[in-house]
């Protein structure tokens, strides 16, 4: 990748939510067909994989961004949700305690077309640096089983399997992985 088109990183607005919910589906459906059903993927979007606008209003929900436009999105949560899209939540979203609860990563996507040029890495460098910052001690994600790689090249072990239960009943596995401290001494491992 030249360096002119090395992508701005930036936080989220509410303005960039119709180019969000272009890319998370577009992401999704090419860059998870090795792990999951066009039915497992059509199915989850929306409710699983989806635009969480309590992140982008907690300032913790990052996107890259070239002069095409959005090539990737991913943050961080001080909430209590683990997973998902805002769509049908109408409760307030919990605080978590630094002190006790890890942050949790939440929604990372990159488009298809700049998948493997480190873009996903960086949202994740962007996103521990801010967990940290805002005092947490431990971080956990509920990766997919595509995202999982990249957790693991961050040091990031599998605490939990688990299968999603989505609308039409069938199931999506995914894994909890956890990482304590937020910074390990060789991060990301090579
Ligand atoms: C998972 C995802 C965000 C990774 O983004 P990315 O920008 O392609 O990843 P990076 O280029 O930053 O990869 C960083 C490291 O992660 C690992 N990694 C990432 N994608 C990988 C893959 N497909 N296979 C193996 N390792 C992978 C590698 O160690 C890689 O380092 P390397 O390229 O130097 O070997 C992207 O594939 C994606 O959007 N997937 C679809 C949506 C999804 O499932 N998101 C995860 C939600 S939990």
């Amino acid at each position: 990748m030249s360096l002119e088109s090395q992508p701005n990183y930036r936080l989220a607005t509410l303005a960039d939510i119709p180019a969000l919910e272009t890319l998370i589906p577009l992401s999704a459906r090419q860059l998870q067909t090795a792990h999951y059903t066009s039915t497992q993927i059509e199915t989850a979007l929306g409710p699983v994989f989806g635009v969480d606008r309590q992140l982008i209003h907690d300032g913790t929900y990052f996107v890259a961004e070239t002069h095409q436009g959005l090539v990737g999105c991913g943050g961080w949560s001080r909430r209590k949700t683990l997973y998902g899209g805002d769509q049908g939540r109408s409760a307030p979203d919990p605080l978590r305690d630094p002190a006790v609860d890890p942050a949790m990563i939440r929604a990372f996507f990159v488009h298809p077309d700049h998948a493997r040029r480190g873009i996903g890495r960086r949202l994740l460098e962007i996103s521990e640096a801010a967990a940290a910052a805002a005092g947490f001690q431990g971080i956990e994600i509920v990766a997919t089983l595509p995202g999982v790689p990249l957790y693991s090249s961050f040091h990031y072990e599998t605490i939990e399997r688990f299968n999603i239960a989505l609308p039409n009943g069938e199931k999506m596995p995914v894994e909890r992985m956890r990482k304590r401290p937020i910074y390990s001494p060789t991060a990301p491992a090579s």
